[in-house]
């Protein structure tokens, strides 16, 4: 009997083994971004993307994707006090700053009820738009635009 367990655990051990080994091999062939750096040594940042503002406006790649900022914001504050984007872009002032209104959902609730103010999940606007850049895909893919 105790022959028995010992052989079965030396045959579970080989099983698992092997099983190993193969996700062991393709874990050592995957690049990581940061390239073949060890953990403690420090990457050099790359480099910011060039900045493709005041030109036409790259389309959207899907309808509901946020649209890129086509102008400058590095000078924008945004805080709990101040909001400079909406000074052009809310309900309220844009009209007379001859800017684009922010997009209706931004006015919504959640359970889509229309509101007098911006609802404060819009407020931090940066989070989701970004300005334009001649930004690189990090990694191939096939991805295609829908619109
Ligand atoms: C001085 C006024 C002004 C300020 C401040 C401003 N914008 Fe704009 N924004 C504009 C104008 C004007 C356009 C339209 C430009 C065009 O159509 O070429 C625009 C366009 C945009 C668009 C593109 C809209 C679309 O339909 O493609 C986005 C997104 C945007 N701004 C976001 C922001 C964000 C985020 C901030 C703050 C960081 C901001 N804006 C601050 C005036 C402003
Ligand atoms: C949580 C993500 C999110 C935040 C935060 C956000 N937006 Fe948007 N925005 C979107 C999406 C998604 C769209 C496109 C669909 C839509 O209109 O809702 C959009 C659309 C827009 C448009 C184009 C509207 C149109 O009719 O074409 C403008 C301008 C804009 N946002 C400005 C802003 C400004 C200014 C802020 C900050 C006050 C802001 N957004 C905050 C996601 C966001």
């Amino acid at each position: 009997m105790k022959r028995m367990i010992v052989s079965m655990t030396v045959g579970l051990a080989l099983v698992l083994a092997t099983a190993l080994v193969p996700t062991l091999a393709s874990a050592e062939s995957a690049q990581s971004l940061r390239g073949k750096l060890a953990l403690s040594e420090q990457k050099s940042p790359p480099r910011a993307p060039k900045l493709k503002l005041d030109q036409d406006k790259f389309d959207r790649n899907f309808k509901t994707q946020p649209p890129l900022v086509p102008h400058k914001v590095a000078k924008y504050r945004v805080n709990l006090k101040a909001n400079r984007c909406l000074k052009c872009h809310d309900k309220a002032n844009y009209k007379e700053e001859e800017s684009p209104m922010v997009g209706k959902s931004h006015y919504m609730d959640a359970d889509g009820k229309e509101m007098k103010k911006i609802n404060m999940g819009r407020y931090f606007c940066m989070q989701c738009h970004v300005p334009q850049a001649d930004a690189k895909p990090l990694v191939a893919n096939t991805f295609k635009g829908t619109n």
